[in-house]
């Protein structure tokens, strides 16, 4: 969850490493730190409890502490909270090594206690803290004999950056479980958590594999696999803009994002659809692969889940095969029916979701075949996948999903289809209108966000409710679920999401005067249905914000105290509609509470810890 970024070069480090660190707050932000090593000052280390910006005051901007080899860190607590002590890098007793982790040290309590025999002092409650001190521990003039002992004592998921002020030409990087790159440069190298930090300064970038450990000097990198024989990586060229990375203009990347998706919705479905057909050249699975195939088991966590969700009622209803859509932290642990003849489509946004790679890993040692579906090109996700199809949604800064969501949409709806077809399961008829739909698709998110004011309308009406309540049936159902994490990730309001039937199998006793419902009712077969579970709540008093379809509109705002409709569209396809005006309402009530909605309180954007 945290973020990384190490530097060596010609240039000043510090401002680097600040300016790479506030491209990696989204990872993790209750507190930061550098350390930076020059002949005069020998490793000098700043840190600062709170965000970036109190540490980068706390030294002027890195203009105190000087030096052209570093380390940066922002992070987010697991062992020991927020504070100046805790905050990375951690120092040795002697002050020699400085390291930098992003994961978590499993065994580290043991370590502790070993190292504490031998008289060192703890200053900190973290676990990494024991990484250094056993850095000093093995150290016998030779930093990369003790980071090779250290990566052999020490149990757990980690990427590490390491600098020796014995050896203070080099960084060390070395990485298990958590994700880590290596960016080049003339005359300068970077290590870091994901290419945002180093985007600014290089488009070329390699992939470490878990085992491997990186040596970086201002002129050379050079890479070895856990047995320590050199490795020729493959270097990588990011293919998009420093741009896509930045606000542009917006108040919030959580509101550039929302207003990107038709865009990138395109982006993912254009190239592949081709005379009339979904092509999906990147796929090695062929048609008697999905023959023989007799389940789909979906797996993610967050609102890839819920992605998830939608792609079990859409997946069956295409394929008539059946689809198991399960939590990846459940997955693990509930000794899962698969085989060989059973297909695991997994989602992650980022591709590093411990969960999600632990249970893809679980899922392929039973033999199951895995297609990712991912946003992060390069990510552990995507390169030990079977097959791997990107949703081309560029990079997603806000910890809040939106257009990744989407796209994962895009990318389910083209396996659908495509599936579909090879299976010879779908009429040529319904396979044209579906096609179709979905090439129009992006023109109608564009009509929805076209009503950004009343939607926002609607949230200072609805602020300060202190619960709301998301109901649904089928997809409207999985659009709900994803609404109600939303508003609670950004908004701090208490929300459930409940299939509209269960209501009075218990929630119901929840709804009194004044509750907020929103009611998604765009299902046209089940639209009366809804409608009725409306008038339930409504008779307990609730308050109603109604979605549903231009054509069904009038109809639900008889009911209903205010509505929202998006166009119309095939009932398999309104997630990507209505999804929108639930990521606007989330954003508009955040921002009225005073909500800090990129960096919401207690989560970070990639989960890479258990
Ligand atoms: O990177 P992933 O898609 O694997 O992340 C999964 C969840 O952590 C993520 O969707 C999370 O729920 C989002 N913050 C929701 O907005």
């Amino acid at each position: 969850m945290c973020g990384i970024v190490g530097y060596v070069g010609r240039e000043e480090a510090a401002p680097i490493l600040l300016d790479g660190l506030a491209r990696l707050e989204y990872r993790g932000y209750d507190s930061a730190g550098i350390a930076v090593y020059s002949a005069r000052d020998g490793l000098q280390v700043a840190k600062a409890k709170g965000r970036l910006q109190v540490l980068s005051d706390k030294i002027h901007g890195g203009a105190d502490v000087r030096g052209r080899i570093g380390l940066g860190h922002t992070r987010w607590a697991t062992h020991g909270e927020p504070s100046d002590v805790n905050a990375h890098p951690q120092l040795s007793e002697s002050g020699r090594f400085a390291v930098i982790h992003n994961g978590i040290i499993e065994n580290y309590v043991e370590i502790k206690e070993f190292l504490q025999e031998q008289g060192v002092s703890f200053v900190s409650q973290t676990d990494t803290e024991v990484v250094a001190h056993l850095l000093d521990y093995y150290y016998k003039d030779d930093m990369m004999d003790a980071v090779v002992k250290v990566l052999h004592r020490i149990e757990g998921a980690y990427a590490f950056g390491i600098v020796c002020a014995d050896c203070p030409d080099r960084l060390i990087a070395a990485r298990k479980d958590s994700p880590l790159i290596i960016g080049y440069g003339q005359g300068f190298n970077f290590l870091a958590s994901d290419v945002t930090a180093v985007i600014k300064y290089t488009r070329e970038v390699s992939y470490l594999d878990d085992g491997d450990i990186a040596v970086l000097t201002a002129d050379k990198v050079e890479i070895y696999d856990s047995l320590l024989l050199p490795q020729n990586k493959a270097r990588h060229t990011v293919d998009w803009e420093v741009s896509a990375a930045e606000k542009g203009g917006y108040e919030h990347f959580m509101a550039k994002e929302i207003m990107e998706q038709p865009e990138a919705f395109r982006k993912t479905i254009s190239p592949r659809i081709q005379n009339g057909r979904v092509v999906l050249d990147d796929l090695e699975i062929g048609a008697d692969d999905l023959r023989e195939m007799d389940k789909i088991y979906i797996i993610a966590c967050g609102s890839s889940y819920h992605v998830g969700v939608v792609a079990k009622y859409t997946l069956e209803k295409l394929l008539r095969k059946p689809v198991e859509v399960a939590l990846a932290s459940e997955f693990r642990y509930c000794d899962p029916i698969v085989s060989p003849k059973t297909l695991c489509i997994v989602i992650s946004q980022s591709g590093e979701t411990i969960d999600t790679l632990a249970a893809m890993r679980e899922a392929k040692r039973l033999g199951a075949r895995v297609l990712s579906i991912v946003n992060v090109v390069g990510s552990t996700i995507a390169r030990e996948s079977d097959d791997v199809l990107y949703t081309w949604a560029g990079p997603e800064i806000a910890v809040a999903t939106t257009k990744a969501y989407s796209t994962q949409l895009a990318v389910i709806y083209l396996i659908g289809l495509y599936f579909a077809d090879q299976l010879d399961a779908i009429d040529e008829e319904t396979y044209r209108s579906v096609l179709e739909e979905l090439q129009r698709l992006p023109d109608k998110m564009e009509k929805v966000l076209e009503q950004k004011e009343k939607i926002q309308y609607y949230a200072s009406r609805y602020f300060n409710h202190e619960s709301i309540f998301f109901i649904g049936r089928n997809v409207d159902y999985a659009v709900g679920l994803e609404g109600s994490l939303k508003l609670k990730e950004i908004s701090y309001i208490h929300s459930e999401a409940y299939a509209a039937g269960e209501l009075k199998h218990g929630t119901i006793s929840l709804i009194e005067p004044g509750a907020l419902v929103v009611a998604l009712a765009g299902y046209r077969g089940l639209f009366e249905k809804l409608m009725s579970n409306v008038v339930e709540v409504k008779s307990r008093g609730a308050d109603v914000l109604g979605v549903t379809t231009d054509s069904l509109g009038a109809e639900m705002e008889k009911t209903v105290d205010a509505a929202v409709t998006v166009p119309d569209t095939l009932d398999m396809l309104l997630p990507s509609l209505e999804v929108l005006p639930m990521q606007l309402l989330a954003y508009y009530i955040a921002l009225m509470r005073g909500c800090d909605i990129d960096k919401p309180r207690n989560l970070a954007k990639s989960v890479t810890v258990e």
